[in-house]
């Protein structure tokens, strides 16, 4: 073999190499520009992704029934929803920057220095993600005052989005739900001062009148049978005399539950000793008083409040207790500037989650009226009863009285 040959012979391995390279290098250059389009393919669709989103974020944030905002890391508000316009009136050309918005929306000095500390505070030690909810009252630009339930979150961009939500509607109608509340209270309480003052006139009336009266005439009987001898007409006017002297009983006893004058002659503690020893003989059941004996001056409406209040609770134990030899306990005692009443029984007590709903019906001299009365006049009332625990019930009262009594 010639060296030419040979040459030519060495040269063909490699001349049917390049022969195969030439459709790999063209298939390789087809797959690149494949490749290519897939990867424009999926950056197209990362953006039409985008878009979709942003547009459907757009669509929450300006249907959202709430004010929204995003805050940058430096205070400026990047974008509000309209709600947020139409709850401030505040655009966002009115507030360049985060300074404007707390100078624009707490004119007042003192609630601005506020506001803005608490959102200092609340940036420093925000956690993405975690709401830190306040309630602020903000002016809008019409001047009006609003309350706002401001929903802050920090995120993980370092950017802030805020919820407002405008409360104040809500807040007038709880406010004007308190007043009606404490009116009622208060009408509650006038109506027992008033109920007393009118049971204490009739009262009065007649032992002025028909005791009075009574008693005269059976002064006059009795002068007239020590002038008559027949012993017939004698028995007969005994008989009158005898009467004359029950009814006069029967109206000291009508008279004194009618309105007891011991509630406006003596002291409390006395008043609820009367009361004790009283219901003790008429319904047989034991009550056991124990006072301290110390100082407790109220004013005429409390006292008679308390009086009935103790009243209602031990007609409350002879109705409600069913033991048949139900102990009753009253304990008088002086608490720094208040006077504590307790009524505990030993009878078999009752739930009070399920008597709840019945304590808020209306009318008669209840448990659920001496908490209205006794909270409108300043006082609280604790009730503490299982069943077969028996019921001990308590009546604080301050001693201190800022309710005027009025005088008719
Ligand atoms: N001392 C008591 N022992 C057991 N149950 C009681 C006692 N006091 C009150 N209750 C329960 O609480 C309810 C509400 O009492 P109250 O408001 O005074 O209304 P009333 O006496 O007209 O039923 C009673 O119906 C009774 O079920
Ligand atoms: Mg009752």
């Amino acid at each position: 073999m010639t060296k030419k040959q040979l040459i030519i012979e060495l040269e063909k391995p490699q001349q049917r190499n390049a022969k195969l390279q030439q459709p790999i290098k063209e298939h390789t250059a087809e797959l690149l520009k494949t490749n290519e389009q897939l990867n424009q393919g999926i950056e197209e669709r990362k953006r039409t992704q985008e878009k979709l989103y942003k547009e459907e974020y757009r669509i929450i944030a300006e249907g959202a029934p709430l004010g929204l905002s995003i805050i940058d890391k430096d205070g400026s508000y990047k974008y509000i929803n309209p709600k947020f316009v139409e709850i401030f009136g505040y655009t966002l050309q009115d507030m360049p920057t985060g300074r404007e918005w707390f100078t624009k929306a707490y004119p007042d000095e003192e609630c601005r220095n506020e506001a803005m500390s608490f959102w200092v505070n609340d940036v420093k030690g925000a956690k993405p993600g975690e709401f830190r909810p306040r309630t602020f009252t903000v002016t809008c630009k019409d001047g009006a005052a609003k309350i706002i339930h401001f929903r802050p979150v920090a995120m993980t961009s370092g950017n802030h989005f805020i919820i407002y939500e405008d409360i104040t509607e809500r807040k007038r109608a709880e406010e004007k739900l308190r007043i009606y509340q404490e009116q009622l209270r208060s009408l509650a309480s006038e109506l027992l001062i008033t109920e007393e003052r009118q049971r204490r006139r009739f009262a009065s009336d007649i032992h002025d009148s028909i005791s009075q009266n009574l008693a005269i005439s059976k002064i006059e009987l009795d002068e007239l049978r020590k002038l008559i001898s027949s012993s017939s007409i004698s028995r007969h006017l005994n008989k009158i005399s005898g009467l004359i002297s029950q009814t006069i009983e029967q109206i000291r006893s009508m008279t004194f539950d009618l309105s007891p004058p011991v509630l406006y002659g003596i002291g409390l503690g006395a008043a609820i000793e009367d009361l004790a020893e009283k219901m003790q003989k008429q319904f047989g059941i034991h009550i056991h008083l124990a006072d301290d004996k110390q100082s407790k001056v109220l004013n005429e409406d409390l006292r008679i409040l308390v009086f009935r209040a103790v009243q209602e609770l031990l007609f409350n134990v002879i109705k409600h207790a069913q033991t048949q030899e139900v102990k009753v306990r009253i304990s008088l005692a002086r608490d720094r500037d208040n006077i504590k009443i307790c009524v505990e029984d030993d009878g078999i007590g009752f739930d009070i989650a399920e008597t709840d709903p019945y304590l808020y019906r209306m009318g008669g001299f209840g448990l659920f009226s001496i908490k209205e009365r006794l909270q409108h006049l300043g006082g609280r009332f604790e009730i503490v009863s299982e069943p077969g625990q028996g019921t001990q019930v308590s009546l604080i009262v301050p001693l201190e009285q800022h309710t005027q009594t009025t005088t008719s």
